[in-house]
């Protein structure tokens, strides 16, 4: 058994969250054993410049083997656009978390991902937006609340500001979140 604490990192876009786990893992005493993608994307080439092992596939019972091969702790789910099927979430459950862009049970549920959420919370008129971390259950977007950030939405916010004032947000609270479970 490794004595480091063990995530794997799932993503399916840029993986700039997934850049933040690998640069925070030190700071907080994990390790990010395994990156897995459902696409060709931005997040594998990240993972092989940090010599972390990487697996592409929609198969999600080779995911369920990677994750206990490389004896895998907690799943984080960093802009990973695909629906975990019922039987991983109960398998792996209180084991998975996700980061969304929005203040949950806000502007969450399934196609609300990305800058579609900022254009919900300025087409709400929220005076608020922000991040949440939460368990990862059958119902998309659904799982227990772990932690919140929250941000002031300014008068003059676009979409495009806002993605980028609630980034730098989770960017603060994800790793933080992670070394918590490191804690237990
Ligand atoms: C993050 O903002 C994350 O909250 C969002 O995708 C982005 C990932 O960016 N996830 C969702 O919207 C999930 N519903 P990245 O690929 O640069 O890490």
């Amino acid at each position: 058994m490794n004595n480091t604490f063990q995530i794997a990192v799932f993503a399916s876009g840029t993986g700039t969250t997934l850049q933040t786990l690998i640069d925070s893992q030190d700071r907080y005493g994990y390790r990010v054993a395994l990156v897995i993608t459902n696409r060709e994307c931005m997040a594998l080439n990240r993972a092989a410049k940090a010599d972390i092992p990487t697996l592409q596939t929609k198969d999600w019972k080779m995911i369920d083997n990677a994750l206990n091969e490389h004896e895998v702790q907690l799943v984080v789910l960093a802009g990973f656009l695909a629906i975990i099927p019922q039987w991983i979430c109960e398998k792996w459950e209180k084991r998975i978390i996700n980061i969304h862009p929005s203040l949950l049970p806000k502007h969450g549920g399934k196609g609300m991902y990305g800058i579609r959420v900022q254009e919900a919370v300025l087409a709400a008129g929220d005076k608020e937006a922000g991040c949440t971390v939460h368990y990862v259950s059958a119902e998309v977007d659904g799982g227990g609340i772990i932690a919140q950030e929250a941000i002031a939405v300014a008068a003059d916010d676009t979409p495009e500001s806002l993605t980028e004032r609630v980034q730098q947000a989770e960017k603060a609270l994800l790793p933080q979140v992670v070394g918590n479970f490191v804690e237990g």
